[in-house]
């Protein structure tokens, strides 16, 4: 982190604002790629709803990278960043069936997990290939929220099913290309990943078109100043062995693939914003800054933790802040936080802001949603402007009243 550069684009571009470094998400895409360097065919598509940015879209398809995506409209973002439509995977749940055709007609791969999609989809469209999405019935995943592979998870269709579903592929002569499965977010223990990974191959071996194996995603990034991750390279070393065994067995050359999110962009992230007023109560000293959980909604929502640096103060001593959003709801991102002490007009700095901040950002309260700044080789580029009361106003139809 270049913290006279990010003062520098706090300057520029004003507060809040998005910071998103390139280079870290050129680093985090080549460590998973080596990681799997054993296995001949392997690709990641990159999970947009981490951050759907169009040049940061355009920035993983110049790494070679695919697409993952969960609405047509993501896809439609990943064409316009450059994507061939067999490179965009879509994931889609619990969406209409027009949606689903609306994919087949852009030619996007398509991912099933459901039984009563997947008979609708067979009967309409019995000569284009899908992948179906498991539900292994494992507990994985950082919190409840994240953790989607269990017997009690709308996602996937049961292992339980797979007889129903391979008498449905043989009534409708339906192709079954790929078998995919994702379980949770922030999982950390790697036999978690493998566990899951053997109910996938044992799925697997009765299909006889498979083309690729999607472990979807789930690795975990630090949160705190030395915490823990995914070990990725031993993960890479059991999976893509056990990868390598399973292939041989099914006699075929398979694509193994992962949908990593936050694995490629969260730590490329930083929020900056500005403290408007520090306040000292009777038990707290508030830093209150000029955003809210509008912005940035993970620690209101599922208790995600970042790290929270005080860029223009670094020497000062170290005090006790909670820090707070203008929203006027409860709207706490750290309590209790030891920070360089904050001064009114001061910028900080929220780390791992690049996945599943912006994008879950709204205008509650009528705020404009930030402006968004990539570092691409060393410089600061404007890649979304700071919305205005045009942008919030633009939808409405005002009527007589
Ligand atoms: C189907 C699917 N794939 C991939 C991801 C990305 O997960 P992560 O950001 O943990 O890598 C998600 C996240 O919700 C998902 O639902």
């Amino acid at each position: 982190m270049d913290r006279e550069q990010l003062l520098n684009v706090a300057e520029k571009f004003g507060t809040p604002v998005y910071v998103y470094d390139s280079e870290i998400m050129r680093a985090q895409y080549e460590r998973m790629i080596n990681a799997f360097s054993t296995v001949k065919k392997v690709k990641l598509n990159y999970a947009c709803k981490a951050n759907t940015n169009l040049n940061i879209l355009k920035f993983f398809k110049s790494l070679n990278s695919g697409l993952d995506t969960v609405s047509i409209q993501e896809a439609m973002i990943g064409m316009k960043a450059g994507f061939e439509p067999n490179e965009i995977i879509y994931t889609p749940n619990g969406v209409s069936f027009e949606e689903i055709k609306m994919a087949v007609e852009l030619g996007l791969k398509i991912n099933i997990d459901n039984i009563s999609v997947l008979e609708h989809f067979g009967h309409e469209f019995p000569d284009y290939p899908v992948c179906i999405r498991i539900n292994p019935h494992i507990m994985a995943g950082g919190n409840s929220k994240i953790s989607v592979g269990h017997i009690d998870s709308k996602f996937g269709i049961s292992v339980h099913q797979m007889p129903l579903v391979k008498r449905m592929v043989e009534n409708t002569g339906l192709k079954i290309n790929g078998i995919h499965m994702h379980t949770g977010s922030d999982i950390l223990d790697i036999d978690v990943f493998l566990q899951g990974a053997e109910i996938l191959f044992e799925v697997a071996k009765d299909f006889k078109d498979l083309d690729y194996l999607d472990f979807g995603s789930g690795f975990k990034v630090p949160y705190y100043p030395n915490g823990d991750e995914t070990d990725i390279e031993y993960l890479g070393e059991k999976l893509g062995n056990r990868f390598n065994v399973f292939q041989k067995k099914y006699g075929k050359e398979l694509t193994l693939m992962f949908e990593p999110g936050k694995y490629l962009v969260s730590q490329s992230g930083y929020f900056l914003a500005s403290v408007n007023v520090v306040k000292q109560t009777t038990s707290t000293v508030f830093a209150g800054i000029d955003s809210g959980f509008n912005h940035l909604i993970r620690p209101m929502f599922y208790g995600a933790h970042h790290e929270i640096l005080n860029l223009s103060n670094p020497e000062g001593r170290n005090r006790y802040y909670t820090v707070v959003g203008y929203i006027c709801e409860t709207d706490t991102f750290g309590n209790n936080r030891k920070i360089n002490e904050i001064r009114e007009g001061d910028v900080l700095c929220f780390l791992n802001a690049g996945a599943y901040c912006f994008s879950m950002a709204s205008n509650y309260n009528s705020r404009f949603r930030p402006a968004e700044v990539l570092l691409v080789n060393g410089e600061a580029q404007l890649i979304r402007k700071r919305e205005t009361i045009e942008d919030l106003l633009g939808t409405t139809i005002e009527i007589s009243i």
